[in-house]
């Protein structure tokens, strides 16, 4: 096994240059926060909000980053949306438009790039300076609490919008930042709150699985043989190049930016520091192309769950014990389907695959028989335990509403931030597992998560880019495994209930007891 070692560089005062970000050293990265004197001049409140600029060639997974960075934000609870001007385009002119629209000799649709760049960006600026949400967001947290994090971001008043576009040229860039740091706007952003990401990719084998995978099968060639939408998007690639002009830290000093090269190879980071900044980064560095599966089980039943009571540290029943054997199987059949049919950039990982559980009972008892097998690797993490219920501990939820009426009515109102007496709200629980998701981004293998109905929950809304308040009731049935495979676009997910394979055990076990 090659062992790396980080490398790092400062190439000023102010950048670090991170090779292998695998390995990042454990020291903190100094980055200069000098206080900038922009609001002194202007005489205005600062925005809190961010904005995110995309930066780079054309198939340089810009917008699978964007939809990343969209994911991992919201269930943050810092709101995020994405801006992109290729669909503002084929919303305007329509889709279809040959290579000969970007030929920088062509000044038409030079300057109909222009406008629609200018339209696109407008509507990320209106979207920023609405903040009709907060007096109710802020009268919810008020009532019930917020989670364990700055009020800020549980009140959900950060925004974070996305630039998706090529911004390719220093021009386009500063006139970028000319309009979001106007003065005239009600709130203007600083400027260390514009963060640049540029992707440059170098690697012919990713550029051309983007264009082969995604770029042709976009509405723009509706109709088009491949070969035929292969050449063009090639040639609209070229005319971008001749106007290219990357971020360069002698001409572009002052700019937040976060260079990635070859997804993750190498890392430039200038002028990166806070909180969204920090998490933005975070994010980042754990984006990779390697398809892979994840599988989200709950634990077997447990003694809790046949009467009903909230939370403990009960055994597994009968038929929880039936359930461990037949997970297992299921995994092993499904490994093995896996083998035969995965084609891609990077050669998937199907051994050495990994299984968490939290530190309860219940969910290392269901994996019994993957820690007596040596292909899998069981790790228990205490951030994954269930959702504690404080007071409601032990109880039914019949009990709950009937001895504790005001815990009931608060639950119900809003069972998102709701926290119960000496126990924790599912808002409380993001930033509890949120460790766990960036180990989970940063896996290549398959893994399995036995986990509990509302860290399920919690897990499921971030994999499938839910709003996290909106999971709080999302079914999450016991011997059911949901399947989660990423890809460029999103997700493919499938539930495979395995009630009938776990009584079909049961019965087994049951007549060779008697
Ligand atoms: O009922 C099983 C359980 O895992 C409890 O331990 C936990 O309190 C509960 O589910 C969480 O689900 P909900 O938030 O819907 O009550």
């Amino acid at each position: 096994m090659p062992t790396h070692q980080p490398s790092a560089s400062f190439s000023n005062h102010e950048s670090l240059e991170i090779s292998n970000p695998q390995v990042l050293p454990s020291t903190p990265i100094a980055v200069d926060c000098e206080e900038s004197n922009f609001f002194q001049d202007h005489k205005k409140n600062p925005s809190k909000h961010y904005v995110i600029v995309m930066v780079g060639l054309p198939a340089r997974g810009k917008s699978y980053i964007a939809r990343q960075l969209t994911k991992y934000l919201n269930w943050l609870n810092i709101d995020c949306s994405i801006f992109n001007a290729g669909e503002k385009r084929r919303e305007m002119l329509g889709a279809g438009q040959s290579s000969f629209f970007w030929d920088k000799n062509n000044s038409e649709g030079q300057e109909q790039r222009k406008r629609i760049g200018l339209v696109t960006l407008q509507e990320l600026i209106d979207w920023l300076m609405l903040d009709e949400t907060e007096n109710e967001e802020s009268s919810k947290k008020m009532k019930y609490g917020g989670g364990n994090c700055a009020e800020e971001y549980t009140k959900r008043e950060i925004k974070c919008a996305i630039f998706d576009a090529t911004n390719t040229t220093r021009e386009r860039r500063q006139m970028i930042i000319d309009h979001l740091t106007d003065k005239n706007l009600p709130r203007p952003l600083e400027p260390n709150h514009i963060i640049f990401v540029e992707s440059i990719c170098n690697n012919p084998q990713i550029i051309e699985a983007n264009v082969r995978d995604i770029k042709i099968k976009s509405s723009d060639y509706k109709g088009v043989s491949a070969e035929q939408a292969i050449n063009d998007f090639m040639q609209r690639i070229k005319a971008y190049e001749q106007v290219y002009e990357t971020i360069s830290d002698d001409e572009e000093k002052r700019l937040s930016y976060i260079q990635m090269i070859d997804i993750g190879k190498k890392f430039i980071l200038n002028r990166i520091g806070g909180y969204v900044p920090g998490k933005i980064n975070q994010c980042l560095m754990n984006i990779h192309l390697a398809p892979r599966v994840i599988w989200l089980s709950r634990h077997g039943e447990s003694m809790d769950n046949t009467m009903g009571l909230l939370g403990g540290d009960s055994n597994l029943t009968e038929k929880g014990q039936c359930y461990a054997k037949v997970l297992y199987r299921f995994v092993k059949r499904m490994q093995e389907e896996r083998r035969n049919q995965e084609i891609s950039i990077e050669k998937p990982q199907l051994d050495n695959m990994m299984v968490w559980t939290s530190l309860l009972k219940r969910t290392q008892q269901t994996s019994f028989h993957f820690k007596h097998d040596e292909n899998f690797k069981v790790v228990r993490w205490r951030c994954l335990n269930e959702l504690d219920a404080g007071v409601c501990e032990g109880m039914t939820y019949e009990r709950v509403k009937e001895e504790l009426p005001h815990e009931y009515e608060a639950r119900e109102a809003d069972k998102f931030r709701y926290r119960p007496q000496n126990g924790e709200s599912y808002l409380d629980m993001i930033y509890r597992i949120e460790p766990a998701i960036a180990e989970l981004e940063r896996q290549r293998c398959p893994l399995l998560i036995i986990g509990h109905q509302a860290v399920n929950r919690i897990l499921y809304s971030y994999l499938t880019g839910l709003r996290p308040e909106t999971c709080t009731r999302l079914p999450i049935p016991l011997n059911t495994v949901i399947e989660i495979i990423p890809n460029a676009y999103g997700v493919e997910e499938k539930r495979y209930d395995l009630n009938q394979e776990v009584q079909k055990e049961y019965e087994l076990i049951m007549s060779q007891k008697k």
